[in-house]
């Protein structure tokens, strides 16, 4: 996940020794790091959460966020890592990194997590695609390991039968596993010589998921394995998100039961927003950042307050511009907004006056704002 905030908030980091390096397909590899028995409390975990790693590229300190594949209790940081482009600072970090260096990694972060239940007996779906499946390994790592009663089943989508990150460990899951894990590959550019598994991941693909591979229960013959679908994790592109979300959504699972994991900037709402708000002008907002106090005009609130504070150029931090990473989190001290559906703020933090501002529509004349939660 490439970390595209302006500034960042302060980031806790230690300094880490890498243990293993490895190629996993033509662009992404694989990193290990050793927790030293000091240290093991600045890196306690939770399964689907990720860290920050911070390094020299081009001259310049760079500051990334990646998933981590490991589980809480493997006790060590792995991470998977694609090279997006030749020139690009994980091509770097590959190059020059060699095991036994020391690098700083923050301590790990991130809500995509999920309430350990290991006296329940629960059916848990994943989708992935391509770099995504990251965290879904520890997902399913951890809740293999520590719910002895819950099955799994994921849904992979790559590009072709070559470049499968992380397949070997997938595999490896599989056979340990095999009464309770399912995997299903699809691949939207090599034709398999069936069909469902050509494609993209999306609305419909789920749809055509639920008919072929979460149909009849064996576990209770009046009930399909899609009704009994407790939790669903999706990670990948934003458009994928959106598509299985809503689709998943539609075939009756509740929003709360649906998780993602966004990893690149994504400029639109996962789901669709159903209101509609009364036009307001020339609105003031007074804001702190990063221990400044600034004040804006807003033209209107027909656009969110992040996107038309990011447009006057202010440098509000934020990631994935859709209420899923936390970056632009605030306090609304005066004023009203409207904040939208979002998969971060919990309600007792909702109820707190915090806010998300890429998700926030402002409804009143005045605002005061402040983004400095942690100084
Ligand atoms: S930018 Fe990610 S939650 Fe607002």
């Amino acid at each position: 996940m490439e970390n595209l905030l302006p500034k960042t908030r302060p980031i806790k980091f230690h300094w880490l020794k890498l243990a293993k390096k490895q190629r996993l397909t033509k662009s992404i590899f694989s990193l290990e790091f050793e927790i030293p028995y000091s240290l093991k409390p600045n890196f306690t975990f939770e399964a689907g959460q990720y860290v920050t790693l911070k390094y020299l590229s081009n001259g310049a300190i760079i500051q990334n966020d990646f998933s981590m594949t490991s589980a809480p209790f493997e006790d060590k940081i792995s991470l998977g890592i694609k090279i997006n482009y030749d020139k690009s600072s994980s091509k770097d970090l590959f190059d020059n990194l060699e095991v036994g260096d020391f690098l700083e990694v923050s301590e790990p972060r991130g809500r995509f997590t999920i309430v350990s239940k290991p006296h329940e007996f629960r059916t848990i779906i994943g989708f992935a695609g391509g770099i995504g499946i990251t965290p879904l390994i520890s997902h399913f790592k951890n809740i293999l390991h520590n719910e002895p009663r819950t099955r799994l089943f994921l849904f992979y989508g790559n590009k072709n039968t070559q470049d499968i990150p992380f397949k070997n460990e997938l595999d490896e899951l599989h056979e340990k596993y095999s009464d309770r894990l399912q995997i299903q590959y699809f691949y939207s550019q090599e034709k398999v010589g069936n069909g469902l598994f050509e494609g993209r991941l999306n609305e419909k693909k789920v749809a055509l998921i639920i008919n072929q591979f979460l149909n009849l229960d064996d576990t209770d013959e009046e009930s399909t394995i899609w009704d009994a679908v407790d939790e669903v994790l999706i990670c990948g592109k934003g458009e994928m998100i959106k598509s299985i979300a809503n689709a998943c959504y539609h075939h009756g699972i509740p929003k709360k039961n649906i998780h993602f994991e966004l990893f690149e900037e994504f400029n639109e709402d996962i789901y669709p927003i159903e209101k509609e708000f009364a036009l307001i002008e020339n609105i003031k907002v007074d804001f702190k950042l990063f221990k400044h106090q600034y004040a804006a005009t807003l033209k209107n609130n027909k656009v969110k307050l992040l996107q038309q504070l990011l447009i006057q150029g202010f440098p509000v931090p934020y990631s994935c511009k859709s209420g899923i990473c936390g970056s632009c989190e605030c306090i609304l001290e005066e004023g009203e907004v409207e904040l939208l559906e979002n998969e971060y703020l919990t309600e007792t933090e909702e109820k707190s006056g915090k806010i998300l501002a890429c998700m926030s529509v402002v409804l009143s004349k005045n605002i005061k704002v402040n983004f400095d939660l942690n100084f």
